[in-house]
């Protein structure tokens, strides 16, 4: 099958915004799949399918279907984050069809690429490993850059903003309801005395508040920044909104037959899958309960821990 790639001129006019050229992404990627195997089995990805890697990050799950699809199959990969589609870019070459895009938007790239439907459909939720060492973004607690959490940097408001802007309630809900964070009152009210005498601009200056602010879990497993980081990503993000227009879109992508498989971090975005599968009559639930990762693979990948997949097949 011919691979149908899209011009960065005709993204930025699908998309409205400029794709701007990052002239030092390198070509290695630091990210390990999660449940490579257990996705390959249930998602039956063989010589000739059309698959989409909704999630693209570091290509790793790309990377497998890419081998089993063929040369007479096809891999779209998605990845609001334009940095993780130029590095894939330079891996992959002409092999895929990649797109800094939003996963939601499957169906627009489908009608520009003239596909109808596709085999499969994978979504990896939340950030990679090298989102996560990329110093400049924030997504690490130790980076002395601002304080981003963009998976793409053109789009909406980098967190240090939100700090800077949004009310001591509002920044308490987001912390209580993305975070699952006990103190998120204190650490609110810490954040708007701090930001009153200096601001909070870099991903080390919410850090150090936030270890003056959380006690340390009992084992020291979690650092006290956890919780609070990753609220803020899914608030600047807005990962939930879209994890739910997709739910409601992207079965519709599938051929009758074809597979949608969706691992998620955090119980809010399970919670959402398992019920959408539930109320979509178009799809048939192949995972009753979440696939967990083997013991092997906790151990060797931490963090594939809190991982759950969940996997539907569209029937009618
Ligand atoms: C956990 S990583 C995926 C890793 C990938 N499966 C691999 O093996 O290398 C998640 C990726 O999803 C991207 N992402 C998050 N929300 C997205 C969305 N709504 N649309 C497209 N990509 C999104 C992030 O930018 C990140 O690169």
């Amino acid at each position: 099958m011919k691979v149908v790639r899209l011009s960065r001129q005709w993204l930025s006019i699908i998309y409205q915004k400029p794709i701007q050229e990052h002239e030092k992404v390198s070509e290695e990627s630091i990210h390990i799949p999660i449940m490579p195997n257990e996705i390959m089995d249930l998602l039956q990805v063989q010589a000739g399918k059309t698959i989409v890697d909704g999630t693209f990050g570091g290509g790793g799950h790309s990377a497998l279907f890419l081998e089993h699809v063929g040369a007479e199959g096809l891999l779209i990969g998605l990845d609001r984050d334009p940095l993780a589609i130029e590095r894939g870019g330079k891996r992959f070459l002409d092999s895929a069809s990649l797109h800094a895009a939003n996963y939601a938007d499957l169906p627009e790239i489908l009608d520009v690429l003239k596909i109808e439907s596709v085999d499969g459909i994978l979504l990896d939720l939340g950030l990679s490993s090298d989102q996560l060492a990329d110093n400049e973004r924030g997504f690490s607690y130790h980076a002395e850059g601002d304080l981003d959490l963009r998976f793409n940097p053109n789009e909406g408001l980098p967190a240090w903003k939100l700090l800077e802007k949004a009310n001591e309630k509002n920044l308490a809900n987001i912390i209580y309801d993305f975070g699952e964070e006990r103190m998120s009152r204190v650490i609110a009210r810490r954040i708007c005395e701090q930001r009153r005498v200096r601001p909070i601009r870099t991903a080390d200056d919410l850090a150090q508040l936030l270890r003056r602010t959380v006690p340390r879990s009992k084992n020291h497993s979690i650092d006290p920044a956890t919780r609070t980081f990753q609220a803020l990503r899914i608030a600047v993000n807005e990962e939930l909104k879209w994890l739910q227009v997709a739910l409601k879109r992207l079965p519709g992508c599938l051929n009758i037959g074809g597979r949608i498989a969706i691992l998620s971090f955090h119980s809010l975005e399970d919670r959402m899958v398992k019920q959408a599968f539930l109320a979509d009559e178009r799809l048939k639930i192949l995972t009753k309960k979440p696939l967990r990762p083997s013991e092997e693979e906790e151990q060797t990948n931490s963090r594939s821990r809190s991982a759950k997949l969940r996997v539907a097949e569209r029937v009618r």
